[in-house]
């Protein structure tokens, strides 16, 4: 009996089994608007058979954008592009998620295939970048990054604004599960770090000041996201930097997140400063560990999340109840059938949607 291909029922919404794709920007999006490419990238993973996917990380508005190719979700036009995809993936038994996100001062960059700096100034797709404060994300560093502009309260509520208009659109597009993201140095974790965050005003200070961004947000999520779907909220759990948070400070946001009505907490790690890089890479296999005491901390549901690549290390992550779903990023992104390997490797009967077209099973030998 494999835990890994075991299924989860949270409110409405039931995965069948615990393995799902980590959200990974594409950077093919036009004006946000997803293309042919997501199709394709998201309805293989689908058909690969895991039990969820979650989308790259999904702006709220244009300046919230990492880079001009990043995905949005701000208007009809982008909501109708991605209905036939997630009907697809649907189709196929996969869970949908979609992460909706602000840039904050790591936004107006070039795509990772162009470098991934911050773009100049005068480059005519740049844009102005805010955050908590003036201080730009590298200022020392080789790699340019504008400084942004302090967001004023009333900026701030506006961007809450638009994380709830995505949130509107993310219910008709047919998403079981919205994920708001507060890590990896993007706007909401800028605001929650102490690394960045050095405002003295009420989003400023300690950690319920400095978290006063997140939850708020958070809050007016829930209050329009339906009961019977999932709310989740990724987090860097730990900024692997000296004077950053910890996993004591994280488990704490965890709990006011867990009254808010969240019911997933998707534990990354990483990203708010230059020194931090972790959240793809070197830390990242310390993050799974991370998962489960939050878990214990928090009695929320976990995710983990990083350097994840074989069956029997997924397996034993859910078995031994470090976390409750297995998310693969770049190990999915080389194999989009790993869910049927992984059922191959386990020696689980795990049926293609299509079984009865196929004619045999590809998950047992
Ligand atoms: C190309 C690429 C794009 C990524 N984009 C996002 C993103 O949009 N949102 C996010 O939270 N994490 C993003 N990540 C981080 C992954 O979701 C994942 O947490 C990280 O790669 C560690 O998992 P892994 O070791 O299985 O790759 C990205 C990673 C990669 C490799």
């Amino acid at each position: 009996m494999s835990a890994l291909f075991s299924p989860l029922t949270i409110n409405d919404v039931t995965f069948k089994n615990r393995i799902g794709m980590s959200p990974m920007c594409q950077y093919v999006s036009n004006e946000g608007v997803a293309t042919d490419w997501h199709m394709v990238h998201l309805g293989s993973r689908a058909v690969g058979g895991v039990g969820f996917i979650m989308a790259e990380a999904t702006a709220v508005s244009p300046t919230g954008r990492i880079s001009q190719g990043c995905a949005g979700l701000w208007s009809q036009k982008h909501a109708d592009a991605l209905k036939p995809i997630v009907a697809f993936q649907q189709s196929y038994g996969a869970v949908t998620g979609i992460q909706i996100s602000h840039s904050g001062r790591k936004g107006s960059a070039a795509t990772a295939l162009e470098g991934g700096s911050h773009l100049e100034a005068e480059d005519s797709n740049a844009w102005e970048t805010v955050g908590p404060t003036d201080t730009a994300f590298d200022p020392d560093g080789t790699r340019l990054w504008r400084a942004p502009r302090a967001l004023s309260v009333s900026e701030i509520e506006t961007i809450q604004d638009e994380f709830v208009n995505a949130a509107k659109l993310a219910i008709e597009v047919g998403y079981d599960l919205l994920e708001v993201h507060c890590a990896h140095g993007y706007l909401l974790h800028s605001f929650l770090t102490p690394l960045v965050n050095t405002r003295d005003d009420s989003y400023g200070g300690d950690l319920r000041a400095r978290a006063r961004f997140l939850l708020e947000t958070v809050e007016k999520v829930r209050a329009v996201w339906p009961q019977e779907r999932v709310l989740s909220v990724r987090l860097s759990v730990h900024d692997f930097v000296d004077g950053g948070l910890t996993l004591d400070d994280t488990a704490q946001v965890g709990r006011w997140l867990k009254e808010l009505g969240v019911d997933f907490l998707d534990c990354s790690g990483g990203g708010a400063v230059p020194e931090a890089r972790g959240a793809i890479g070197n830390k990242t296999a310390e993050q799974p560990g991370m998962a489960g005491q939050l878990k214990a901390d928090t009695s929320l549901l976990t995710m983990a999340v990083g350097g994840i690549t074989e069956p029997k290390q997924a397996e034993e992550i859910i078995a031994s109840s470090t976390a409750d779903m297995v998310l693969l990023g770049r190990e999915m992104m080389r194999d989009p059938h790993w869910a049927f390997n992984a059922a191959k490797a386990l020696g689980v009967d795990a049926r293609p949607v299509l079984a009865e077209q196929y004619g045999f099973f590809v998950g047992a030998t």
